[in-house]
């Protein structure tokens, strides 16, 4: 079996969470949702059937403690203020965070897996760079996908006029062609505060679960700098995808620590309150099982905010191993049935 290249590349990132490489100052972050904010957060929310848009983003209509509600106030000034005496009355191992994470809009793979049905696509295309028309390999974003972006744009646009929201103080992105042109896409022509442009890093730990796909397998650092120059690399990103690796796939167990490492290195360098990232479907429900938040699944193009407690204890966290990638199975030819439930392609024709 393939040593994890995870396991690898974990070391090499700086230690987060102020964990000291010889071992005093240990300390450990934890998550907590701030549960009554928003819709997404309620059990009684399908997210199937949810709109974003339509709600004002899942913004609960309500008073919250110490805020006074001012005649021409709008909610998101209220909830704004609420979580400015949140973070001035919070201990000193405490503060609040709001969130944006939003998933690109559809891909090319998006598109080939609905074409092809899920057990041909995971088994037998999706290994490949592309058919003779169409390349999925680090897919760009379809018309409709881009659509969906523009949407989220508008209505961001609507955010900020209408509703005085307060933008994202900094923005995060996977490393995926998909979710750099979303980010793009959505913050570009807003009416940001100078001195919080829409600037993104780019953060490895952000990329969906890796499988043998050749969506996930993402472009060199060259590339992305030459399509996104205005966007920023994390610390040490390498210029060629050090993780994806032929027939081999991460274990949604790597994901989660991987997710966590991310958020505990974001929360360490960075004090921003309002904070953007753009990831994927399988990405952010792992950023929400390290957040605690009830799973929320999001169609391409959609997005939710959570406000986030964020609390440093002292001493180490639980332990996390890192588990060797798992073999990936494909099939000969593609299968003919379209029934999802072949995850395993058991199913080779
Ligand atoms: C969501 O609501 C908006 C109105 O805010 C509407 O234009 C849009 O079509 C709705 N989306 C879906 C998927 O129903
Ligand atoms: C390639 O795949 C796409 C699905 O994304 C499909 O629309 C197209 O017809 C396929 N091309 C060929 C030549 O089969
Ligand atoms: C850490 O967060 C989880 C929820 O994500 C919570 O259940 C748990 O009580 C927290 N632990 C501590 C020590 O605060």
């Amino acid at each position: 079996m393939v040593p994890s290249p995870l396991v690898l590349g974990l070391a090499a990132i700086a230690s987060a969470a102020g964990v000291s490489a010889h071992g005093y100052h240990k300390s450990h972050i934890n998550y907590t949702v701030v549960p009554g904010i928003f819709l997404q957060d309620d059990p009684a929310t399908d997210p199937s059937t949810f709109n974003f848009t339509a709600s004002n983003f899942g913004l609960i209509d309500r008073d919250y403690p110490h805020v006074k509600k001012q005649r021409h106030s709008t909610q998101w000034e209220r909830l704004a203020k609420y979580i400015k005496e949140l973070n001035a009355k919070a201990k000193r191992n405490e503060r609040y965070s709001l969130l944006f994470l939003g998933r690109h809009g559809e891909g090319f793979h998006n598109a080939a897996e609905s074409y092809f049905g899920t057990p041909a696509w995971n088994c037998y295309w999706g290994p490949m760079d592309g058919n003779e028309t169409v390349t999925w390999a680090d897919a760009h974003l379809t018309d409709v996908g881009i659509d969906q972006a523009l949407t989220v744009n508008k209505f961001w646009k609507h955010l900020i006029k209408d509703e005085r929201i307060m933008p994202p103080e900094t923005y995060y992105t996977s490393p995926l062609y998909r979710c750099l042109d979303t980010a793009r896409l959505t913050f570009s022509g807003l009416k940001l505060p100078r001195k919080n442009p829409f600037i993104p890093i780019v953060k490895e730990y952000l990329r969906e679960g890796i499988s043998a796909r050749t969506c996930d397998r993402r472009s060199s650092r060259s590339y992305i700098h030459r399509h996104f120059p205005k966007y920023k690399f994390e610390k040490g990103f390498p210029e060629h995808d050090p993780f994806w690796t032929p027939l081999h796939s991460e274990t949604s167990k790597d994901q989660d620590i991987r997710s966590k490492k991310l958020l505990d290195d974001v929360f360490t360098s960075d004090d921003s309150t309002y904070i953007s990232i753009t990831a994927h479907s399988g990405e952010i429900a792992s950023l929400l099982r390290v957040l605690g938040h009830q799973p929320f699944r999001l169609s391409t193009g959609a997005a939710l905010p959570v406000l986030v407690k964020v609390t440093t204890l002292q001493g180490e966290g639980p332990a996390t191993t890192t588990e060797p990638y798992a073999p990936y199975k494909t099939c000969a030819t593609a299968p003919t049935i379209r029934d999802p439930s072949c995850n395993d392609c058991s199913c080779c024709t």
